[in-house]
C-alpha cells in the first residue's frame, strides 16, 4: 500500500521547464526551434505519415509554422511537450516523440511518436522510444506509460511490442479521426516491468 500522503508528487513545471536533450546511439532529442520548420514540413507534408495520426497532413510550411509555435508556447508555458528527434550523422530533424499527457496524482503518461518516411524501419523510433520510457521512470517518477495506436499501424504497435510494453485491449471506437470512428490498441508498461 502506498501511503497517500509519503507520495510526494512532482510538478510538470519542474520536469518540463528545463527540458533536457536524451542523447541515444545515432540520435538527439531536443527541443525544436523555428529553424526546423522545413524538416517538419518535409514529413508532415507526407500523406503516409498523417495516415494514422490525429493531426492532418501539412499542406504549406505555414501549417508546419503553427504546428511549431503551438510547441515553442508549450516550452514557454512548461507544459508537457514533445522532443524533436535530431539525426546525428544527418544532421536532419527526422520527427518528434513525447509526451502527450501526463497526471501526476496517478504517475501516468502517455507517448506518442513519428518519423519521416525515408527513416522508417531502420530502428530509430524504437532507440528513441527507449530513451523517452527511461526519462519517464527516471525523471518524471511513473509508475504507468501508455501508448495508443489504430491496429492497422503495424509499425506503431510493434514498436511498443519492442519497447516491452504489453497489449491490454481494443478501445472500440475510441477516437474520431478523418471523418470515422476508430479503434484503438492500448499498450502499457509499468515502473515494475521496466527492465532499463
Ligand atoms: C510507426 C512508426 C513511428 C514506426 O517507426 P520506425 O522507426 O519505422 O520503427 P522501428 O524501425 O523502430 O521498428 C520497430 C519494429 O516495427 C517494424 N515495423 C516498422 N514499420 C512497420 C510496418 N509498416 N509494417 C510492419 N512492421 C513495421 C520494424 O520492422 C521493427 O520490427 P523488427 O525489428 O522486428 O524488424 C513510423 O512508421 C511512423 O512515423 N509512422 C507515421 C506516424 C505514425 O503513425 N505514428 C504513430 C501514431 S500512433
Amino acid at each position: 500500500m502506498i501511503d497517500e500522503h509519503e507520495r510526494k508528487l512532482l510538478n510538470v513545471e519542474d520536469v518540463f521547464g528545463d527540458l533536457p536533450s536524451l542523447e541515444t546511439p545515432r540520435l538527439v532529442l531536443r527541443r525544436l526551434t523555428r529553424d526546423d520548420a522545413e524538416d517538419i514540413f518535409a514529413y508532415g507534408s507526407d500523406p503516409e505519415v498523417t495516415r494514422y495520426t490525429g493531426w492532418q497532413t501539412h499542406r504549406t510550411i505555414e501549417d508546419s509554422r503553427v504546428f511549431l509555435n503551438g510547441v515553442l508556447a508549450l516550452y514557454e508555458s512548461k507544459q508537457v511537450a514533445p522532443w524533436g528527434i535530431a539525426h546525428k550523422t544527418d544532421r536532419k530533424l527526422i520527427g518528434t516523440c513525447g509526451f502527450v499527457y501526463w497526471l501526476p496524482q496517478h504517475a501516468r503518461a502517455e507517448i506518442g511518436y513519428g518519423i519521416a518516411r525515408p527513416y522508417w524501419r531502420q530502428g530509430y523510433t524504437t532507440e528513441a522510444i527507449r530513451a523517452i520510457i527511461a526519462f519517464g521512470f527516471q525523471s518524471m517518477q511513473l509508475n504507468r506509460i501508455e501508448a495508443r495506436c489504430e491496429p492497422e499501424n503495424t509499425g506503431s504497435w510493434r514498436v511498443m511490442e519492442k519497447v516491452g510494453m504489453t497489449f491490454e485491449g481494443v478501445l472500440r471506437q475510441h477516437n474520431y479521426a478523418k471523418g470515422t470512428y476508430r479503434d484503438t490498441k492500448m499498450y502499457s508498461i509499468l515502473r515494475q516491468e521496466w527492465t532499463g
